[in-house]
């Protein structure tokens, strides 16, 4: 590739990861005001042991581990990609997969939907890392 080739896949990819960070702050604040958010809180929520859901699954960590950066996996055996921003960028930048996964995991875990405040903490806890 010449110099200028170069140059212009950089500030591609460059733009191209701003748009991502665009879409997750997006994301973030669709829960409410980000400045409210706690990245200390979502580690707390996210490692907790609760109860009220099922029995076999009674934390995020049990599929996700307690290391976000590293690969989880679900009951069945299936390797889930790490969930922290920094070893997955593509973490968190479409709506509609936050939301299903959301409702999906936190049923399975809480027996409850999580509220605006759990998510908006968890995604600032994950984005953190
Ligand atoms: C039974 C296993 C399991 C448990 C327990 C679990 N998850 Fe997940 N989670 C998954 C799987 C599988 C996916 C989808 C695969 C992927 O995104 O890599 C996922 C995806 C997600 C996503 C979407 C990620 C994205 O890129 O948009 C979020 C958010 C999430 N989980 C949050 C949680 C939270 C919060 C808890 C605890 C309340 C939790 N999960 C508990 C298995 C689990």
């Amino acid at each position: 590739m010449t110099r200028s080739t170069l140059i212009l896949v950089g500030a591609l990819a460059a733009l191209a990861s701003a748009a991502v960070a665009a879409d997750r702050r997006a994301i973030i604040s669709a829960y409410g005001d980000p400045a409210g958010f706690s990245a200390a809180r979502g580690k707390a929520f996210f490692e907790a042991r609760h109860t009220g859901g099922k029995p076999e699954t009674p934390s995020c960590t049990t599929c996700h581990t307690a290391n976000p950066r590293a690969e989880g996996r679900t009951r069945a055996g299936k390797p889930i990609a790490p969930m922290a921003v920094s070893a997955n960028p593509e973490r968190f930048t479409d709506p509609a997969k936050v939301e299903k996964w959301f409702r999906r995991n936190c049923n399975s875990v809480l027996g409850r939907e999580c509220t605006a405040k759990e998510k908006g903490d968890v995604l600032t806890y994950l984005s953190s890392l």
